[in-house]
């Protein structure tokens, strides 16, 4: 018996082999044209770390992105940028300008600077502000109410609760009492120094302050008219029994304010440390009535009410 021997034919295997090579490597390949192409690699080419490109691949806005690719523009502040809370897609250019300008301020505050407008001068190009935002309409060195601006709900302060000759808005009055009534159970006596000023009057007001000291002293404590919260009837200046205004913070109805004031609608409008924020001194004494929803928020998140219109207000 013979065995015959079986013959192994070399063609079909070869043919495997190579299917399998080229397959493998053309996915290879694939993968590697495709990744080339991507916009992490174009990125990572720019020079942005991989950190960077991540966040700008997530939340950079994606025709800005191909921009940024095609000229190959490497600025890490973009992904700082993107990454501060009350970053605002529309002034990303004033941030980037305003940072090369100032190597010297944080983009944390830059974000916060440009969004109140920081970055252009005071009182120059002025907007009128949008009064049908009511409580929370905003006016400052940048919005201000027009000349014939009126209110119809404006009533006399009882001496009770205020020196002589003071005026608020109604509602902003009932606010103002209740707090009035819990700051007296804890045996704290709040007095309303100043309150709503008219359009002459608030001119008035500057026009002595610059007088005695010249304008720039002057407009870092008062107003121009039409630019001054007592002129809307929301603003009230506190203090206290014999207490000047500059001494009213080291006062216990000072700290119950920074404590309470915020649930009856009203926030401290000048704070210590954000004088560059808001265009003036620190008023230890300015309370300005914006609802009790918004004054708890503003008073959570810890920032002026300048930045809160900014980014939550202003659509
Ligand atoms: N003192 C504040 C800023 C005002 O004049 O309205
Ligand atoms: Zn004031």
């Amino acid at each position: 018996m013979y065995r015959t021997k079986r013959k192994i034919k070399k063609g079909p295997i070869i043919a495997a082999i190579l299917i399998v090579v080229i397959g493998v490597g053309g996915f290879f390949a694939f993968k590697e044209i495709r990744y080339r192409m991507s916009n992490t690699y174009k990125l990572l080419k720019i020079g942005y770390n991989e950190t960077e490109t991540n966040i700008l691949i997530e939340k950079y806005d994606k025709e800005k992105l191909k921009e940024l690719i095609q000229d190959k523009t490497l600025d890490s502040n973009i992904p700082k940028l993107l990454q501060q809370k009350y970053y605002l897609e529309k002034n990303l250019d004033r941030y980037l300008t305003y940072l090369k300008d100032n190597p010297e301020v944080s983009v944390k505050d830059a974000v916060s600077l440009v969004n109140v407008n920081r970055d252009r001068d005071f009182y120059e190009d002025m907007q009128e502000t949008d009064t049908s935002k009511g409580d929370l309409m905003l006016v400052n060195k940048y919005y201000k109410l027009t000349k014939d601006f009126k209110l119809d709900d404006i009533v006399p302060i009882s001496n009770q609760f205020a020196y002589e000759d003071n005026e608020i808005r109604k509602h902003v009055y009932e606010r103002y009492r209740s707090m009035w009534n819990a700051a007296k159970e804890e045996g704290l006596l709040l007095i309303v120094n100043s309150s709503y000023r008219d359009y002459e009057t608030q001119d008035a007001v500057w026009k002595d302050y610059a007088e005695a000291n010249g304008e720039e002293w002057a407009d870092n404590k008062a107003a121009r008219a039409g630019s001054s919260e007592h002129e809307t009837g929301l603003a009230l200046d506190i203090v206290t029994n014999n207490v000047i205004m500059n001494e009213f913070e080291n006062t216990e109805e000072f700290k119950w304010l920074q404590d309470n004031a915020y649930k009856y609608g009203f926030i401290l409008r000048y704070p210590k440390g954000k004088e560059n924020i808001t265009g003036y001194e620190y008023e230890s004494w300015h309370y300005r009535y914006v609802g009790e929803e918004v004054a708890k928020e503003i008073h959570d998140l810890d920032i002026t009410f300048d930045e809160y219109y900014a980014y939550y207000l202003d659509k």
